[in-house]
């Protein structure tokens, strides 16, 4: 949770952001995350399914963080994975095969392999993105002498009122097996006999959603094809809405996690499926909120009319706006201290254009207006999800040092992509 105390301060999970900088001796730009208030989002999840079988499979690409995915999995999650190495930090962080979901469109060998070999009998469930990959899967299973445990992946066609780059549920998406093309998945699997295990079906519509309302309709589609499966077929052990709920970027967001997870539990239950674990797949809504980019203001630049602002955060640190514009509030880390109306309207602001110092004019965070003079850092509100797993060592930057505050008080500090490590892989080649 971030907070402002009297004198202007930012509180982080109810300390000093600058002490927690400066005890965790980073320089900026770091990620600082609020692991108490992830654990305490997670529970919220849980708690709303009430007992109704469930498993709330954490996002892994959201943030893959060990600090973050160990707190998850102690406040009850498992985990969505989309890669061997996603697989591999869930699984060491403690959740076991039956709380894990391999999900994605070009699964590698050795991701399909692991999933099938873990545990007594495979993770819960492969998430079965094509036609084509059943073949796949059912042959790294009768090499490995198991069944494979799968999920159809279905593309429910629904068009969710978010950015383009993030729904993933319509009919144009790349995503997920066809309606039309479910009577040949059911084929497929029947002819693969033993190799393959059907048990569950799942859809994920998009991310960032602020309405429930295309969630329901994705999950309707998916309770009446799992009843069409079931008329013919043995009972499915799970069915998956996705992930996708959204959060509070500072245009608000009316709607709650636990508003979709009531709404699919009463839907399911209606639908006569009551006995299937319910599958969620929350990333961004568990984490996004509680976790901050602190950067520093290095150069300032005046044209005309134009002013930018540089900082040392650019989009090789946080991607999210050069990739599809999203925006994030950028406040001072220490602002004047909170004074009447009238005298707080008389402090001076001026808008900047706030930019990194990447080499690509995509680098730019958008207008704000700042405090003038220009604070000497700043703070990038809510990113805490997918910001440090989309870093990158572009133009040969370093990747940020992440800062992690536990729920003790206690800080632990990850500086896995210093710079020279880069340097060295270059030169070695
Ligand atoms: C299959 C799948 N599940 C879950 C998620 C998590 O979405 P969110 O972070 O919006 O909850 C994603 C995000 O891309 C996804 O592709």
């Amino acid at each position: 949770m971030l907070d402002r105390a009297q004198d202007g301060e930012v509180l982080f999970g109810g300390r000093p952001l600058a002490s927690i900088l400066e005890e965790a001796r980073v320089s900026t730009p770091a990620y600082v995350y609020d692991l108490a208030s992830m654990a305490a989002e997670a529970r919220d999840v849980v708690d709303a399914f009430q007992g109704h079988p469930h498993l709330v499979a954490f996002a892994v690409k959201a943030n893959s963080a060990g600090a973050v995915v160990r707190t998850l999995a102690d406040a009850g999650c498992g985990a969505e994975v989309g890669s061997l190495a996603e697989l591999e930090v869930a699984k060491s962080c403690g959740i076991d095969a039956h709380g894990l979901l391999l999900s994605g469109m070009g699964k590698s060998v050795a991701a399909i392999d692991a999933a099938i070999a873990l545990g007594d009998r495979g993770i819960f469930a492969i998430q079965v993105d094509s036609i084509d990959e059943l073949a796949r899967i059912a042959g790294r299973a009768r090499a490995l002498g198991r069944a494979a445990r799968i999920a159809l992946r279905v593309n429910p066609a629904v068009r969710a009122d978010t950015h383009a780059a993030i729904a993933t549920g319509h009919e144009e998406a790349k995503f997920g097996i066809m309606r039309a093309d479910l009577a040949s998945a059911y084929g497929a699997i029947a002819r693969e006999g033993a190799a393959l295990r059907l048990v569950g079906l799942g859809g994920h519509v998009g991310s960032q959603l602020v309405r429930t309302d295309e969630y329901f309709e994705a999950a309707e589609e998916l309770l009446g094809l799992a009843r069409e499966w079931e008329a013919q077929g043995p009972p499915l052990e799970l069915i998956d809405f996705g992930g996708g709920f959204g959060i509070d970027y500072g245009d608000g967001c009316p709607v709650r996690p636990r508003d979709f997870v009531t709404g699919i539990v009463a839907r399911t239950r209606d639908a006569g499926l009551g006995g299937r674990a319910i599958v969620v797949e929350p990333g961004r809504s568990l984490v996004g909120a509680h976790g901050l980019l602190v950067a520093s203001v290095v150069a300032t630049k005046v044209a005309v009319e134009r002013r930018w602002a540089v900082l040392d955060a650019g989009m090789s640190d946080l991607l999210r706006p050069a990739l599809y514009g999203a925006r994030h509030r950028i406040e001072p880390l220490r602002s004047a201290p909170c004074r009447d109306d009238a005298t707080a309207a008389s402090l001076r602001s001026r808008s900047w254009r706030v930019v990194g110092p990447v080499c690509e004019s995509s680098d730019e965070f958008g207008e704000y207006l700042l405090p003038d003079p220009l604070p000497e850092r700043v703070v990038l509100r809510d990113a805490g999800a997918y910001g440090f797993t989309m870093a990158s060592n572009y133009n040969g930057r370093g990747l940020p040092a992440e800062v992690f505050v536990h729920a003790s008080g206690e800080l632990s500090v990850s500086r896995a992509g210093a710079a020279p490590a880069w340097i060295e892989s270059r030169l070695a080649t």
